[in-house]
């Protein structure tokens, strides 16, 4: 999916602005994520840890659940803000819950700490997700 250059750019101020607001005492690593739903609204996420540590939610994850709860259940780019030096990815669990509600040719967008950015896809971060349409195939007729 290309994404026409402001639009891009808004994901990536939105997603280095919300990663600000991160609460990451455990880890001090602050993520920001903001999506691109299809009907043009843009959603946000930021990690948010917790002392049970495993408690703890990826700023990706954050965005989809606030998404959905909005009434966007479909995503064509996502942009990812860490302080890493060279951009960091999302997470395997973040990558699948992307893939519940967006394609392969979804645009995703990682960004360094100096706004270097690395554009790839959904579907090559993760081939072959597992799908809802897995588990209907399998349910007894
Ligand atoms: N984190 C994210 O927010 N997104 C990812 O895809 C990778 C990891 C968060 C989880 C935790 O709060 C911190 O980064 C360190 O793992």
């Amino acid at each position: 999916m290309s994404l026409d250059p402001t639009t891009r750019q808004t994901l990536i101020d939105r997603a280095r602005e919300v990663a600000e607001r991160a609460y990451a005492p455990a880890s001090r690593f602050p993520v920001g994520a903001a999506l691109l739903a299809e009907d043009g609204r843009v959603f946000v996420g930021c990690n948010v840890e917790n002392a049970s540590y495993g408690l703890s939610i990826c700023a990706e994850r954050n965005a989809v659940f606030h998404a959905v709860a909005e009434g966007a259940r479909r995503f064509v780019a996502v942009a990812v803000w860490t302080r890493c030096e060279t951009p960091g990815s999302p997470c395997g669990a973040c990558r699948q819950v992307l893939a519940e509600f967006a394609g392969d040719d979804c645009a995703v967008i990682l960004i360094a700490r100096d706004g270097r950015c690395v554009d790839t896809d959904l579907g090559s971060l993760l081939p072959r997700p597992f799908r809802m349409s897995d588990v209907e195939n399998a349910r007894d007729s």
